[in-house]
């Protein structure tokens, strides 16, 4: 744990509420307050009913579950002794009475377009589910996922799904390091990928990437490799097939594995205040449930949506609610591939428009960018087929959220800002679109059957306005197992702050209606574009430069990012500071890490505040990065020399 959270001050303050549409209320599965009060209220007198009643309404179960929940702290397993499969439950189910309609609209970077019915789609997972067993992969084997936002991506998971496979899905935003890193951590077996994706106009080398990690990656024995972007595909050396190869001739029928509830589906590795990723494991029963619910109750779900979430599967929210979540309600799923303002500023609008979608779920950094190029991109295009707005990955400010509902929803729909993590598996507070009266910038309140408290150290609940730390009290269905191979960095990492009840890393208030603020990381993780990181894991990667010394990285509040990266290093004796060098460590970091984790500014220092005991001050260096007086407690500080020098070099 950082030493910063010494008091979480808030500072904003919104009186703005917006009640429903009462059209949007009239035709929503939860209409009003009330409806939300009585599943509360249910689910908080008797939560194993309630999550039980959940369980069997959601999913398909061969096997009926026994146990609802065995819960021993820190350790949960749900609807124990129940089979299912979660490929099963997005295609199977559907087929009887979706098989024609549209799973995934897909349109590329360049133009290019496809649409993979139910019945399509169903298909190629079994033909891929098929592909896979014949490389030997069998259930519990580990799945390495590296692709563009392209159908395959999708085709992927469910097929490691059907086979009881643990699928570990890598951001195509990675570097081959990174990759390397995860997939030996995983222990992959098999890792699919594509030669490349499309990015503002310009190849992801995606197998290349692979390529260069693979002498590293032991454990690796086949790389699937699809088409894309058609760069010379030799596919030279033993480990490499071809996608196309691998499914063809395969029969479209693969028996799902049916595996018990506590099967691990994914492991998703997401930043920490360590260096090292850590591997967030999501078992299957208990993460469909929460998946599937919050998709229909937060998006409002109808048969003819046309649902578009612009996260990528590299992430959870890709993960959540472009593929399992839409697929489980049957819903069609709107997949692009490339940069949101790719070949211009209103790629996104545009899309919109074409698809007809009514439903859009992205992120505080890429409306703030919008805002940014100016209205009259939206404007440009026919946008009245939207009805539901979403907001996920940071804190919005009120002033994008005005800008989302008044420019982008017409002020016709509303906006949900759906706060959840990695580790939560599905969104953990949110506004019901028909129930919740919104406020600019707040995520409103729990879902049903959530108990989230702001709490201080010791465990009091603080009084409301006040900032404190955001756990969670009680378990639910899709809370993370474990990390994957550390089973003792899960109980410290979120379970020792107050022992039973899970950590989420953020300071939150609640306002005089109970309304939850979010306030921010108050670890050493940071928010940048909606992505988090550890600033840890980017300083490990400066310092494993050749003539950097010392590094420590901390944010600064940034108007687009949320926050950015600023680097302070020190170099080794003989080296000097030069603008070649700053470029040379901000590319190595990329390298390193990927083109997300590249510092937006880097200053070099010939030391850093330290206390006595020699650990690096990074308070103090949040305040000079944000070019603000320290109200910091120095007195702890080893050379108050070193702090005036680094205000100095402030540029
Ligand atoms: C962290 C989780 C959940 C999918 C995307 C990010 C921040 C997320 C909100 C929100 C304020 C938010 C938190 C959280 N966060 N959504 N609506 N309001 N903050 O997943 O990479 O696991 O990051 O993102 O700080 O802890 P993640």
């Amino acid at each position: 744990m950082a030493e910063t959270q010494q008091e979480i001050v808030s500072v904003l303050t919104e009186a703005r509420v917006f009640p429903p549409p009462q059209a949007f209320s009239q035709r929503a599965h939860l209409k009003s307050m009330a409806d939300y009060q009585r599943l509360w209220d249910e689910a908080a007198r008797d939560p194993e009913k309630y999550w039980g009643d959940r369980a069997r309404e959601e999913l398909y179960w061969k096997e009926p579950f026994r146990t609802v929940l065995d819960w021993k702290p820190p350790h949960a397993k749900w609807f124990v002794e129940g089979r299912t499969n979660l490929a099963y439950n997005c295609l199977d189910r559907h087929l009887a009475t979706r098989r024609d309609k549209p799973a995934i609209l897909f349109e590329g970077e360049p133009m290019d377009r496809r649409k993979l019915t139910y019945g399509e789609l169903a298909v190629e997972v079994n033909r891929l589910a098929n592909g896979l067993k014949s490389l030997g992969v069998e259930k519990g084997d580990r799945v390495g996922i590296y692709l563009p936002m392209v159908p395959e991506a999708a085709v992927a998971m469910l097929a490691c799904a059907r086979i009881g496979a643990v699928h570990s899905v890598v951001f195509g935003g990675f570097s081959a390091e990174a990759l390397q890193e995860r997939m030996n951590d995983a222990g992959a077996k098999v890792v699919l990928t594509a030669d490349g994706g499309w990015r503002k106009g310009a190849v992801v080398p995606l197998l290349k990437n692979v390529e260069a990690a693979l002498p590293n990656m032991p454990s690796v024995e086949k790389v699937v490799v699809a088409r894309r972007t058609g760069d010379a595909l030799s596919l030279s050396g033993p480990k490499l097939v071809a996608w196309d190869v691998l499914v063809k001739g395969q029969s479209d029928v693969c028996e799902p594995e049916w595996v018990e509830s506590e099967h691990p589906l994914f492991i998703l590795y997401t930043s920490g205040s360590t260096g090292k990723p850590k591997g967030v494991l999501h078992t299957t029963g208990g993460y469909a449930v929460n998946a599937s619910l919050t998709t229909r109750w937060v998006f409002d779900l109808r048969e003819d949506d046309v649902y578009w979430c612009t996260a990528d599967v590299g992430w959870v929210t890709g993960h959540s609610y472009v593929v399992y979540g839409p697929l489980m309600n049957g819903a069609t799923t709107l997949i692009y591939e490339g940069a949101p303002t790719h070949p211009a500023a209103d790629r996104f609008w545009d899309i919109i428009e074409r698809y007809k979608a009514t439903i859009l779920y992205t992120a505080p950094t890429a409306i703030r960018a919008f805002m940014r190029l100016g209205d009259e991109h939206p404007r440009k295009h026919d946008l009245s087929s939207l009805r539901l707005l979403g907001s996920v990955g940071e804190p919005i400010n009120p002033e994008a959220w005005m800008w989302y509902r008044d420019v982008i929803g017409q002020g016709r729909c509303p906006v949900v800002d759906t706060w959840w993590q990695t580790e939560t598996g599905s969104i953990m507070i949110s506004p019901l679109p028909g129930a919740t009266p919104t406020k600019p910038g707040s995520a409103t309140l729990p879902l049903p059957g959530i108990h989230a408290e702001i709490l201080d150290r010791q465990g009091n609940p603080v009084p409301k306005g006040q900032g404190g730390l955001l756990f969670v009290t009680r378990p639910w269905p899709s809370m993370l197992r474990t990390v994957y191979g550390d089973p003792e960095r899960y109980v410290r990492t979120y379970f020792s702050e107050l022992p039973g009840k899970y950590f989420t890393g953020d300071g939150a208030r609640t306002d005089t209606d109970g309304y939850f603020w979010l306030m921010g990381r108050v670890d050493d993780v940071v928010n940048v574009a909606g992505h988090r990181l550890g600033t840890a894991e980017v300083e490990s990667a400066l310092v494993a430069h050749t003539r950097v010394s010392e590094a420590a990285v901390v944010g600064r509040p940034d108007d687009l990012k949320g926050t950015a990266l600023v680097a302070f290093v020190t170099l080794k004796q003989g080296h000097a500071p030069s603008a070649e060098l700053k470029k040379e460590l901000a590319q190595h970091v990329a390298k390193e890490i990927g083109a997300i984790a590249r510092p937006d500014e880097i200053r070099f220092a010939e030391a850093l505040p330290k206390t006595r005991s020699g650990k690096i001050m990074r308070r103090l260096l949040r305040d000079v990065a944000a070019g603000k007086q320290s109200s910091q407690d120095t007195t702890t500080l080893e050379d108050l020399n070193v702090l005036a020098a680094l205000r100095q070099n402030d540029e």
